[in-house]
């Protein structure tokens, strides 16, 4: 049998462990890496399609979780799946719903079997489990779907976190026994093991046994420091199949990205760039601009000097601060398409650094210029 997707390395990066690849899933081949933004209720918010499209996405992150609540899987089943539903033809990928029931729902009660919660809004009592987590992806269709896992918080006790990597590595593979369709959806397993390098490699070990077609690098972004999250990330990506996706989960800030990928990381998402967007902050190549401050009430140039995209080539700040303060949906989709290009074209500026084996000089000119180095 093909797998649902493939995955080529195209070139490591000469002073660090950055990879450019490329994925085939069965909605289009992709470069990598790529930051996926996110569209929890099918809709990426504020944006159409065409929209992402034009800004460059080529894959968006969707989630089990919510869609099984609202409008439910069977729904998006009769429509044709996520992508007809939506009306978007490049890649999805969908989470399992392991993190959101933790970080979400409460009353949850977890059992070998799966976890037990209150839906937050009808307190409804509801069930996931491994094979109802693959069910429901499997009914959604999306080219990648997440293994049910659970993650645990980062400073739990050696002892909490081997029991749960233990039963996440069994729920991995009763998900994989459960998945209906390895032939077009491509299931990913999720290292967890917190800040533990036993655990991780417990886990990166389990899971690599059940030869996954790519892994997830979970249970990170939670809590911790940066160094905490690229110390982990140092001793777990090399546990991992050269010739497989590595996907960090959960994280989006422009640090975090180029810092990621310097360890190996080909995948990421993260709400960040849309969450600030609707409150009207703004990712530039100088750094975040709160498009609201007084001082731009009569800036005529673009959010970012720098920036193609739709909204810098077409309107000025002056412009969006007047929308973002009178609470205009147009000002919204306007900074999101802003912040969303501006992680996409990063990508795009990092796989060039990759070919030119410069990342390091790239990261220490773009800390420099985003502020991070001020902190
Ligand atoms: N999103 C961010 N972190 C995680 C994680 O550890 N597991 C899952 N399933 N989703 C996540
Ligand atoms: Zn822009």
């Amino acid at each position: 049998m093909e797998p649902a997707i493939k995955y080529h390395l195209i070139k490591t990066e000469k002073h660090t462990g950055a990879r450019l690849g490329e994925i085939e899933t069965p909605h289009g081949t992709f470069p990598t890496p790529i930051f996926m933004p996110v569209g929890t209720q099918a809709t990426v918010k504020s944006m159409s399609p065409e929209e992402l499209e034009d800004i460059g996405a080529d894959i968006i992150l969707s989630n089990t979780y919510h869609l099984w609540v609202r409008p439910g899987e069977d729904i998006i089943k009769e429509a044709g799946g996520l992508h007809k539903f939506m009306n978007w033809k490049k890649g999805i990928l969908t989470d399992s719903g392991g993190f959101q029931v933790f970080s979400l729902a409460n009353l949850r009660d977890i059992s070998e079997e799966g976890v037990h919660f209150r839906n937050e809004i009808s307190g409804a009592k509801m069930f996931l489990s491994p094979e109802k987590a693959i069910q429901i992806e499997n009914d959604l269709g999306p080219d990648i779907m997440m293994s049910f896992d659970e993650c645990p918080p980062f400073f739990e006790s050696y002892e909490y976190v081997k029991h749960s990597v233990e039963r996440t590595s069994r729920w991995a593979e009763r998900g994989l026994k459960a998945h209906q369709n390895p032939d077009w959806q491509a299931l990913f397993g999720i290292v967890q093991g917190a800040g533990f390098k036993a655990l991780r490699e417990q886990s990166a070990k389990d899971l690599v046994s059940m030869d996954f077609p790519g892994y997830s690098i979970g249970g990170l972004s939670v809590g911790e420091s940066k160094d905490e999250m690229n110390r982990v990330l140092s001793f777990t990506t090399p546990m991992l199949p050269e010739n497989k996706p590595r996907y960090l989960m959960g994280v989006g800030s422009p640090d975090a990205l180029i810092d990621g990928v310097m360890r190996g990381i080909d995948m990421f998402d993260c709400v960040l760039p849309t969450r600030i967007a609707r409150n009207g902050t703004c990712m530039t190549s100088h750094g975040r601009l709160v498009v609201k401050n007084a001082k731009y009430a009569r800036d005529f140039t673009p959010l970012d000097d720098n920036c193609q995209c739709y909204t810098c080539r077409n309107y000025t700040r002056a412009y969006v601060r007047h929308l973002i303060k009178t609470n205009e949906s147009f000002g919204i989709r306007l900074t999101s398409i802003h912040n969303i290009y501006f992680l996409v074209h990063l990508m795009k500026q990092v796989h060039q650094a990759i070919i030119e084996d410069n990342l390091l000089e790239f990261r220490e000119n773009f800390f420099e210029e985003y502020g991070y180095n001020k902190e």
